[in-house]
């Protein structure tokens, strides 16, 4: 079944009278994995969770594919510390002989190399921790495996929660909505509610592709050289050519990967607004001249999904009063201009699609206006206080105070110092927002660092956790022995 998108005849990019072949979402079945009889609804790909489904994979069928076989305390990864290859050479564009599609806990790995990228650094994360926890005195494969697992999952919440939506939706908002991280000295997260619906809500789904207007219109490898945007420098692609093709992971002796993320990481993407880069609202996935445009993708893609028009959300999700939502002086979240640019394509303000209202407000954060980041707050509230393995919670789905403290002195700097930079690059401390005086920059050497004493097997370490395994029970055992001989009362 399809949803086609016709090409309107003033459109200044798609020939005329031409249609978007675009087929419909999936439909899921319902709770019982019966044939729904109410409305459609649709699956998601991997796990709704912030669980590290992109690196894991969300099923063990998947995760077996995804462990180094021979040592499976590891994640697999190629000679260069990049993803496994991927068999199925339909899963992306091969260009060049010998290079392969990628093999990730999320199919779309294979959609950009920079997607890729990501996905890649938090694989060599865990294989990292691996290695640190057995400089520990880990040494069963399979608890090396899990606990690094789960390390990783907690790393990657934290980065999301303290540092990406601090920025996203600002701490003041976080804040009121009792959604912060607090600093390390904590106690657990006790708001645990296992009746929350942590499914991603498909209201979500179209309104956090807020990320498509972030798309930059080229694609860089970092190097020594300075920085240039020519696309005669080998290092330098447009958008459209990396779409499906993995070919910059494997540039400068693959080593494309790593230096991806840090032309990310160093780079600035374009700015949070209503306007999409030309390679991905006219060349989406460019091949043989056949192109999408993804706003229209999204504004259609909600349609097909039966996701209700932008005024609902402000009023039934958003709780605001529309005295008469049928007139455009309801549009108060938007500026003039805009409101002029909406009247020319919606005859009735109740009529505008959610994407396209939500990301045409006037910012109220730091970034997005009220609408996106009502949606977003009820998204990763649920996200958070759903999950019975959230990381903030005690063992055994948690961790002790003395483990949880550890992981919070991690930040995404941390992770990219300790997989990408040398000791001596200097990194802004907050690495999703460009360094100034307030999120000053400063060596990798001094950026604090996940902390992981907590996990060492030494003895003195098990007799301060109390942790019950063979060592502590032996040392336990002799203690008590002195003990007995200093009073004289040795049992033989
Ligand atoms: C080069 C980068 C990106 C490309 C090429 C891309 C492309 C796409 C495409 C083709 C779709 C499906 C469109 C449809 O048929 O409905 C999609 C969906 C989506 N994208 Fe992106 N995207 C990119 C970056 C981002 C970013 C940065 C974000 C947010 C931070 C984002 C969020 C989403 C979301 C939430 C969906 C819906 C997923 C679902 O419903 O399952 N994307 N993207």
């Amino acid at each position: 079944m399809c949803a086609p998108i016709y090409v309107p005849t003033s459109d200044a990019f798609f020939a005329d009278g031409t249609c978007m072949n675009v087929p419909r979402s999936a439909p899921a079945l319902d709770r019982n994995c019966n044939t729904p009889t109410g409305p459609r609804q649709q699956v998601n790909k991997i796990t709704s969770y912030i669980d590290g489904s992109n690196v894991y994979g969300s099923s063990a069928a998947e995760l077996i594919k995804l462990r180094n076989p021979n040592s499976p305390e590891y994640m697999a990864v190629t000679d260069g510390n990049n993803l496994p290859p991927n068999n199925d050479t339909s899963a992306c564009t091969l260009t060049v002989q010998g290079e392969s599609c990628s093999n990730a806990g999320d199919s779309r790995v294979n959609v950009v190399p920079s997607l890729g990228s990501y996905h890649t650094l938090f694989v060599q994360e865990h294989n990292r921790i691996v290695n640190l926890l057995k400089g520990l005195g880990w040494t069963d494969p399979e608890e090396l495996f899990q606990e690094a697992r789960k390390i990783n999952i907690a790393q990657i919440q934290h980065i999301t929660y303290n540092e990406f939506l601090s920025w996203l939706l600002t701490r003041t908002v976080l804040q009121q909505n009792n959604l912060i991280i607090t600093g390390s000295r904590t106690t657990f997260f006790t708001g645990y509610d296992p009746t929350i619906n942590t499914d991603i809500a498909n209201d979500f789904g179209i309104a956090y592709r807020i990320g498509h207007t972030w798309i930059p219109s080229q694609m860089k490898l970092q190097t020594d050289f300075p920085e240039t945007s020519d696309i005669n420098d080998p290092d330098v692609k447009n958008i459209e050519d990396t779409y499906h093709n993995p070919h910059m992971l494997y540039m400068r002796g693959r080593t494309g990967s790593n230096r991806l993320v840090k032309w990310l990481t160093e780079g600035r993407c374009p700015r949070t607004d209503r306007l999409l880069e030309d390679g991905a609202r006219n060349k989406l996935f460019l091949k043989n001249g056949v192109s999408f445009d993804l706003a229209a993708l999204n504004i259609n893609r909600g349609r097909e999904h039966g996701i209700p028009p932008y005024w609902k959300y402000r009023t039934e999700l958003c709780g605001e009063t529309l005295v008469d939502p049928s007139s455009w002086s309801s549009m108060t979240l938007h500026d003039n201009i805009t409101i002029a640019l909406l009247k020319s394509v919606y005859q009735s303000p109740m009529d505008i699609d959610l994407w396209t209202g939500a990301i045409t407000e006037s910012i109220s954060t730091a970034v997005i206006g009220q609408t996106l980041t009502c949606i977003f707050l009820a998204q990763f509230k649920a996200l958070r206080n759903g999950d019975r393995y959230w990381f903030e919670r005690p063992e055994p789905e948690g961790f002790s105070l003395a483990k949880l403290a550890g992981i919070k002195q991690t930040s995404l700097a941390a992770v990219l110092c300790a997989n990408v930079y040398d000791a001596s690059f200097v990194i802004p401390q907050s690495a999703f927002i460009p360094g100034d005086v307030r999120n000053v920059f400063r060596p990798c050497s001094e950026i604090q660092k996940l902390d992981l004493s907590p996990w060492s097997r030494s003895v003195k370490r098990n007799l301060d956790t109390g942790k019950d395994d063979f060592e502590n029970k032996l040392v336990h055992l002799l203690l008590e022995i002195l003990k007995e001989g200093e009073t004289g009362d040795v049992k033989k």
